[in-house]
């Protein structure tokens, strides 16, 4: 496995890749979800690439990017289990020189949600991912449903821009008690931990609404709420049933919904999502 940082050493490596090429964007401090992400790009690609860069422009002002959990060789040696072939851990100084001022953006559906919550993250996420795809060049790219909206907003920009790249978009994993695996989990207190079950409880309670025949958004946001509300650690900051492919707010009755949610539990931000349909 090679780790390289500038952008000549990435191409003079890349080039010497077997070809099509399977590539997995990260922030690093890897899980199981970002493991599960590589092992499907193996199993589709006869090579890999992995990038790891805590991405400045998509965090807002007041957001964790400081503090954002990091682990360099620890990942790294993850990723040499996996068999990866290529690294790419650039510093902030190769991604955004001085004078940079070049930005993708997605218009439409990032209006909701976490775009809406979260003023400028999808144009930093959206330039960040084009410029990595620039630079790595692969056929293949693996995203995650644990950011539901991420996957539709890359969706469209590589629809939109024509880029050519198959997206693939792998199910969310989950630890053994059902809470999504996250980065940022490990900012939770052990009794912030138990709490943050709630999340996953409450869509498991939505599912089941709708397996008996629920079909109307509003009594399934309702539910969810209720389920939430009974955690004292949680804090809700939106839960919403939405249009999978649009992503618009639904009312009534539906046959199908992204149920998605943001919720603090003490200072921490989780995010969680499930699709019924
Ligand atoms: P990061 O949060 O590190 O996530 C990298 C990829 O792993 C994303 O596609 C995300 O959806 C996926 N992922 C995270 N947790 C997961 C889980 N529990 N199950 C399945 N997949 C999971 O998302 C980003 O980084 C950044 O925005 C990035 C795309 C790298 C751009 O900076």
């Amino acid at each position: 496995m090679k780790l390289v940082s500038t952008l000549e050493d990435l191409r003079q490596h890349r080039q010497a890749l077997a070809n099509p090429l399977g590539f997995v964007p990260t922030m690093g401090f890897l899980h199981e979800g970002h493991l599960s992400l590589v092992r499907a790009a193996k199993a589709a690609c006869p090579s890999v690439a992995v990038s790891i860069f805590v991405n400045p422009t998509q965090f807002g002002p007041t957001e964790d990017l400081a503090a954002y959990p990091r682990d360099l060789e620890h990942d790294l040696a993850l990723l040499e289990a996996e068999g990866v072939d290529l690294v790419w851990a650039p510093t902030p100084e190769v991604m955004y020189p001085a004078g940079y001022q070049t930005w993708v953006e997605v218009t439409d559906v990032t209006q909701f949600l976490e775009g809406k919550m979260r003023p400028g993250h999808f144009k930093g996420v959206t330039t960040v991912v084009a410029k990595l795809f620039n630079a790595v060049q692969p056929q293949h790219a693996f995203f995650g449903q644990k950011d539901a909206q991420q996957a539709v907003v890359i969706t469209r920009m590589v629809q939109d821009l024509n880029m050519p790249v198959e997206l693939h978009i792998c199910p969310i994993v989950r630890e053994p008690d059902g809470l999504a695996m996250s980065s940022r989990n490990t900012y939770l207190s052990p009794a912030e931990r138990q709490a943050a079950l709630v999340l996953s409880r409450s869509l498991q309670t939505a599912r089941a609404a709708f397996e008996q025949g629920q079909r109307n958004a509003d009594a399934l946001r309702q539910t969810v709420l209720s389920v939430l509300a009974a955690e004292p650690l949680a804090r809700v900051q939106y839960v919403s049933c939405a249009d999978p492919s649009t992503l618009a707010e639904q009312s009534g009755v539906i046959s199908q919904t992204l149920i998605s949610m943001a919720v603090y539990v003490g200072k921490t931000r989780l995010i969680d999502n499930i699709i019924l349909q």
